[in-house]
């Protein structure tokens, strides 16, 4: 346990179960390289039902590059492959075909513990459809990734946890269960939880669809901090222009394929510098 916290961030200790002491309490330190490579997809496939009748191929072979300091819309009308993409990446899935580098590792030859790991510390998801616990409180679905990687949670990282769900707009709302939440709450909740292990990777499928547009806007700052602050790099499904056209890069999917991957640093639609001229965090 008294291991010192690897170079390559967060997520990236190449043993399976072993938790630092800052990994459990982090954020981590933001001495993390910006321009590190936290994913990179080789000639990714995807195929469902393979061997049945109704095989069917919904991803033709990506190739894909984000670094920390990535802050990226992924696109594409349903249908196209978003959500079977981020399950790929966030390992709930594997491809039929290629390769999937998390933080410099491959990862089609992990065991299940060792992407339970990588996942649990690195990898941040909020789903489509919010998947909380609906037997624990708000802060327990928060502190949940937490509690699966080091056990129970220091006060610290409790702290933490509560802090996340005022950024959410949700202070008040930590004791309540999902079924006392609306829609857009529960949502909330899923966002604070991917973040509260502050991962070096947020992958976040349509986090704001149930969302006010001046709610969905604090979120997305939220993210911009994350990214900005601790390297977390963002991959954002929307349909939503306004928020794809706030990120700095739109990747477009197009029935399976990668048809647009287009950088627009230099917008600022948030009024604060570009990515490029940010400096990082002291
Ligand atoms: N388990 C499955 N078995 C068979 N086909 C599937 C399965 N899951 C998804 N598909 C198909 O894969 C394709 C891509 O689906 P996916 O959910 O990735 O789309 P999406 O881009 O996320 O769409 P949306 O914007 O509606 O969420 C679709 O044609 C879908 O019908
Ligand atoms: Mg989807």
């Amino acid at each position: 346990m008294s291991e010192p916290r690897r170079q390559h961030g967060p997520g990236g200790s190449t043993d399976g179960g072993e938790v630092t002491e800052a990994e459990r309490d982090g954020p981590p330190g933001r001495s993390h390289d910006h321009a590190q490579e936290v994913l990179r997809l080789a000639d990714v496939k995807k195929s469902y039902n393979v061997g049945l009748p109704t095989e069917v191929e919904v991803l033709h072979g990506l190739d894909l590059r984000l670094q920390r300091s990535d802050f990226t819309a992924l696109v594409g009308t349903s249908g196209s492959g978003k959500s079977t993409l981020l399950n790929l990446i966030g390992l709930l899935d594997t491809p039929t075909h290629g390769e999937i580098h998390l933080l410099g590792e491959a990862t089609r030859a992990m065991d299940d513990g060792r992407r339970t790991a990588v996942r649990g510390r690195s990898i941040g998801f909020v789903f489509q459809f919010h998947h909380l616990i609906q037997a624990f409180t708000a802060l327990e679905n928060v502190l949940m990734p937490l509690i699966v990687a080091g056990g129970k949670p220091s006060q610290k990282q409790r702290d933490l946890a509560r802090g996340l769900l005022r950024d959410v707009g949700l202070e008040g709302y930590s004791e309540r269960k999902p079924d006392q939440l609306s829609g857009g709450q529960q949502q909330r909740v899923a966002v604070a939880r991917a973040l509260v292990t502050h991962p070096a990777l947020l992958l976040a499928d349509e986090p704001t669809g149930n969302l006010d547009s001046r709610t969905a806007a604090d979120v997305f700052a939220l993210f911009r901090k994350f990214n900005r602050e601790f390297g977390c790099a963002v991959l954002l499904v929307t349909h939503d222009p306004r928020l794809s056209s706030q990120c700095d890069r739109t990747v477009t999917l197009t029935d399976g394929r990668i048809a647009g991957d287009t950088a627009h640093p230099d917008e600022g639609h948030d009024g604060r510098p570009p990515r490029a001229a940010a400096s990082p965090a002291p």
